[in-house]
């Protein structure tokens, strides 16, 4: 018997790895974070799964469902939105798995963030514009930040920011980055990525206030930085006619003759 934690992609069902689809068919419960993971995703589940929304349940309620699993020696399938690296709550039930000698595996997803700057046409790392983009959110109810880790910090060193969890404070996003990024830095807005219902509001932080209206459900991500919308940046060297590389050695003595 294994759980297999499954990153479960950012709501579009068919954004899911082959290796977690086939996890899923392949278990006989299924315990899903149901808050994000779509319907569609559970469609993989074989006939007659078992199927649990952990919405509303206590992290011991979740590890006693995966034992009572593991006592009938029946594999589970436990999907969390997006990636699981990042904010699904995995590492607090692998260190109760690990004390309780249950085996499990990690399939990784589609990140939120990914999907957002797949929705906005937009890569995220440009030549000479940013060179590092930096996961993050602002305080919450139930979760402080470390110190250290704030916005402006962040900031400071001009990476783009893909931040989380914090629609719900956007001024205060703004108000502290205008101060680094400058009231023309480029912003977007992605809610609800990839699902039928996405939207995107693109803005400067100057403009965002009034491009974003009322509008302030959860379930979004707040991009800022200079690579956003921006056509202004330098060619990578990647694929330079001139740039002497391992895959492509050019010139009378290039730097990889072993390649060539
Ligand atoms: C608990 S975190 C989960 C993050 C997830 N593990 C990931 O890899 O993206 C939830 C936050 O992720 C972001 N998020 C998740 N799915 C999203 C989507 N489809 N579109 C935009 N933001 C999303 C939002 O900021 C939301 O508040």
């Amino acid at each position: 018997m294994t759980v297999h934690f499954i990153g479960a992609g950012p709501g579009a069902a068919d954004l899911l790895t082959l290796r977690g689809r086939d996890l899923i068919a392949a278990s006989p419960v299924c315990l899903y974070a149901g808050s994000l993971v779509p319907e569609g995703v559970l469609a993989h589940c074989p006939p007659g799964a078992r199927i649990v929304n952990t919405a509303p349940m206590s992290l011991d309620d979740i590890v006693s469902e995966i034992a009572a699993a593991h006592a009938q020696g029946k594999d589970v399938a436990r999907l969390h939105s997006g990636d699981l690296s990042i904010w699904s709550a995995m590492g607090e039930q692998l260190r109760r798995l690990r004390v309780l000698g249950i085996p499990f595996t990690v399939t990784p997803g589609v990140p939120s963030f990914s999907a957002a700057a797949a929705a906005l046409e937009a890569e995220l790392t440009l030549p000479r514009l940013a060179q590092s983009v930096v996961l993050t959110r602002v305080p919450g109810r139930s979760s402080a930040m470390p110190e250290g880790e704030n916005l402006a910090a962040f900031a400071a060193t001009g990476a783009v920011l893909a931040i989380h969890l914090s629609i719900h404070m956007l001024d205060k996003v703004v108000a502290e980055l205008t101060a680094h990024y400058g009231a023309d830095c480029p912003v977007a807005i992605v809610w609800r990525a990839s699902w039928p219902d996405q939207r995107i509001v693109r803005a400067t932080l100057a403009t965002l206030d009034a491009a974003v209206g009322a509008e302030l459900e959860r379930t979004a991500i707040i991009l800022v930085g200079k690579t956003l919308g921006s056509e202004e940046f330098s060619e990578s060297c990647l694929y330079a006619a001139d740039y002497d590389r391992r895959y492509r050695p050019i010139g009378p003595a290039p730097r990889f003759p072993e390649a060539s």
